[in-house]
């Protein structure tokens, strides 16, 4: 076994990454793979969506080598569904490893050891580009990047592109963008319609067919704690993380 490892990446805040890292993560865990999510972020928030423990030994821990990334994984509510967590302490990274000379390459060595443990390894990024993006991309297959269905979405997807292009010209050059998710989508809003068709054009291909749709409930659930498929399983958002997770098998297996 050899994990598929995937990052949700998109520098632009609030665009739906962490609700599709969890729901992503929890569709491919109920369809029988073995899935391990990892936080990239230091604001926690797949580790508290999650409600798993986000003390100590989370991300921070295993990319300092202070702990293995075994003894980081944390189960969860799912069967098969494990996370490795972070809290604030991962924000002091960017400035720790800034002047090593190997600073990129700290995920990856970190994390090698679960490729065998698991079929599938999901990161949440930050919205930044800083270092700790940059070692995600530099330990990843694929990226996924999601985008939220409003005006200036595009904004930053030129230097988001380029970012992942240098990454897979110099230090990951097995390096893929999956494809680009539209989150947030509202059919009844011509301007979700829009964006949506002026990517598309663009992209072609490379967009998720499936639309994540605007849903109250996939903004309640991490506030209890759960993926949707725990807190409302015949929800339009949990039917659409449903058939995005069948898209994402079908495109990498
Ligand atoms: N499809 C959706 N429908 C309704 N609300 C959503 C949807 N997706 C995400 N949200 C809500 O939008 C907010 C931002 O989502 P999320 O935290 O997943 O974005 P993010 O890209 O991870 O943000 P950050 O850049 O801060 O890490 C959250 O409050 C989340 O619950
Ligand atoms: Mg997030």
């Amino acid at each position: 076994m050899s994990a598929k490892k995937i990052i949700f990446l998109n520098q632009k805040g609030g665009v739906g990454k962490t609700t599709s890292v969890v729901n992503l993560g929890a569709a491919l865990a109920i369809l029988g793979k073995k899935v391990l999510l990892i936080d990239f972020d230091s604001q926690g928030n797949l580790s508290s969506s999650l409600s798993v423990d986000n003390g100590a030994n989370g991300a921070y821990e295993v990319i300092t080598k202070q702990i293995s990334a075994l003894e980081a994984c944390q189960k969860t509510n799912i069967n098969n569904l494990e996370v490795i967590s972070a809290n604030i302490d991962l924000a002091g990274l960017n400035i720790e490893l800034v002047n090593l000379e190997n600073r990129n390459f700290f995920v990856k060595e970190a994390l090698s050891s679960l490729d065998d443990k698991f079929d599938y390894i999901i990161g949440d990024c930050p919205p930044s580009l800083g270092l700790v993006s940059v070692n995600s991309l530099v330990w990843a297959n694929y990226v996924i990047i999601p985008m939220q269905c409003e005006y200036l979405a595009m904004e930053g997807l030129n230097s988001l592109m380029r970012t992942v292009a240098t990454i897979k010209r110099t230090l990951n050059t097995s390096l893929e963008i999956l494809g680009i998710l539209f989150t947030m989508y509202n059919k009844r809003t011509k301007l979700s319609i829009e964006v949506v068709e002026d990517v598309s054009q663009y992209f072609d291909s490379l967009v998720f067919k499936t639309l994540i749709p605007r849903n109250i409930r996939l903004s309640e659930a991490p506030s209890h704690g759960l993926p949707i498929f725990s807190y409302d399983n015949s929800c339009s958002g949990a039917k659409a993380y449903y058939k995005f997770a069948q898209e994402v098998i079908s495109r990498v297996e």
